[in-house]
């Protein structure tokens, strides 16, 4: 390849490894910025600048992975247990606007509304909606419903059963707007909760309210930017009269550890500011202070590990998550709603602490700006309840694909029917 001061857009694709349109997006959002070239406009890039992004990022150009899309027109979302606002802030930034999200909890409203002022945050319980002036203005609902048992009689399961249910009540808001896609959000452990028949009764419910159910994936968020071992399952509902087929966003190549959460580098462009966050008891702090980075409560001496475990000791099973010590070159495990919470330590690697709320933000790729309302206890049910944002930015350009197609298909068909009448 012949050096020289600038290269074309194809030509800085190549080197990096990156796409165009990778390229295009992140010199709109000032992440690489590209200069023009004076006559034709085109983008340029200068020799040095795409040598120290090389520096920055060597392992990232392998990733060949590349989920964006742009969307064809404007898309809007209504998002269902908005909580924090996590998934929001991916689909937001995979270019889906939300028209409204609703959620009970009122420290998680107070969040949504202070970092976006202009969304329309319907606060209060589900049941007290009615979603039907949504109908023909969204194309997505989306929800993260709570998992709960339906009362189960061996039969096909209707929407009137689940009654009670708050999946019930995403179904209810689903068949009230009728959007294109409704997208739910679960724990992977709804696949096997009552021996697969909850999940088996949600997709009887959508079928019969007009959605095809799309085979059921569970994504995991460290294939999606996302340097965390959560796994979320995805329930996907197409509006039966599309003959659209919804593809799963494709997974990428590069997995990010703890050291690209909490340090300046390619997922975010400073350290990790800092925060409040809380404190171990003395005694759980004089056990973790034992335990190396990467290391659980096996690293103790067997005694310990007798008196720490307790009854667990003897009961098998790895239980890699107790006592844990996260490493730097490896991605946390996944967070939960109270990061001191028995059996689930996930310990800082240098400092004998959990992680602290802007930590927690990081490791769920909330950008550092997202502020959040409430105590620190508080804080932290939010982060720790959220779909991460780049896992919520990735399904985003999923939708937006399945989107596409559909306006590109019967705008197609609008325009045969035109020409048709025309002749
Ligand atoms: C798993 S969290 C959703 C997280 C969110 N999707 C995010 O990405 O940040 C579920 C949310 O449902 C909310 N919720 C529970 N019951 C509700 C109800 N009856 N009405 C509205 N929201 C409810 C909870 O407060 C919680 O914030």
């Amino acid at each position: 390849m012949v050096m020289k001061d600038y290269y074309s857009l194809s030509e800085a694709s190549e080197i990096l490894g990156k796409s165009k349109e990778t390229l295009r997006r992140w010199d709109n959002s000032g992440k690489f910025s590209a200069a023009r070239e004076p006559i034709s406009n085109y983008r340029i890039y200068k020799k040095d600048e795409i040598e120290s992004l090389l520096e920055l990022f060597p392992v990232d150009i392998n990733d060949s992975i590349d989920n964006f899309v742009v969307p064809l027109q404007e898309y809007k979302v209504l998002e269902l247990f908005a909580g924090a606002g996590g998934l929001a802030i991916g689909l937001e930034k995979s270019g889906i606007k939300c028209a409204a999200l609703n959620e009970i909890d009122k420290w998680a409203c107070q969040t949504l509304r202070e970092n976006r002022p202009n969304w329309n945050v319907l606060e209060g319980d589900i049941k007290t909606f009615d979603f039907t002036n949504y109908r023909d203005k969204v194309e997505v609902v989306t929800g993260g419903f709570p998992c709960q048992a339906f009362s189960y009689a061996g039969k096909k399961l209707g929407l009137e059963d689940a009654r009670g249910t708050l999946f019930y009540e995403f179904a209810r808001a689903v068949k009230e707007v009728q959007p294109l896609i409704c997208i739910g959000e679960n724990v992977k452990g709804l696949r096997s909760h009552e021996k697969g028949k909850t999940l088996e009764g949600m997709i009887s419910i959508l079928d019969e309210i007009g959605y095809n159910v799309v085979p059921v994936q569970v994504l995991k968020a460290i294939n999606y930017r996302v340097p965390q071992k959560r796994e979320r399952l995805i329930l996907v509902g197409v509006r039966k009269d599309i003959d659209i087929k919804y593809e799963y966003p494709n997974p990428h190549e590069k997995i990010y550890n703890l050291v690209d959460a909490l340090k300046k580098g390619e997922l975010f462009d400073s350290n990790v500011p800092k925060s409040e966050g809380s404190k171990y008891p003395e005694h759980k702090k004089e056990i973790l202070d034992m335990i190396p980075p990467k290391g659980y409560w096996r690293d103790l001496p067997l005694e310990l590990q007798k008196s720490y475990m307790g009854k667990s000791f003897y009961l098998g099973g790895g239980k890699t998550g107790m006592a844990r010590r996260i490493g730097w070159d490896e991605p946390s495990l996944t967070l939960t709603c109270s990061p001191a919470q028995k059996q689930t330590e996930r310990c800082h690697p240098d400092e004998t602490r959990p992680f602290t709320v802007r930590e927690y933000a990081r490791i769920q790729t909330f950008p550092d700006n997202w502020k959040f309302i409430g105590s620190v206890s508080q804080q932290y049910k939010q982060i720790g309840n959220a779909v991460p944002c780049n896992l919520g930015e990735e399904i985003g350009y999923s939708v937006i694909k399945f989107l596409n197609q559909y306006y590109s298909k019967s705008n197609k068909s609008e325009d045969s029917i035109s020409l048709a009448n025309a002749i």
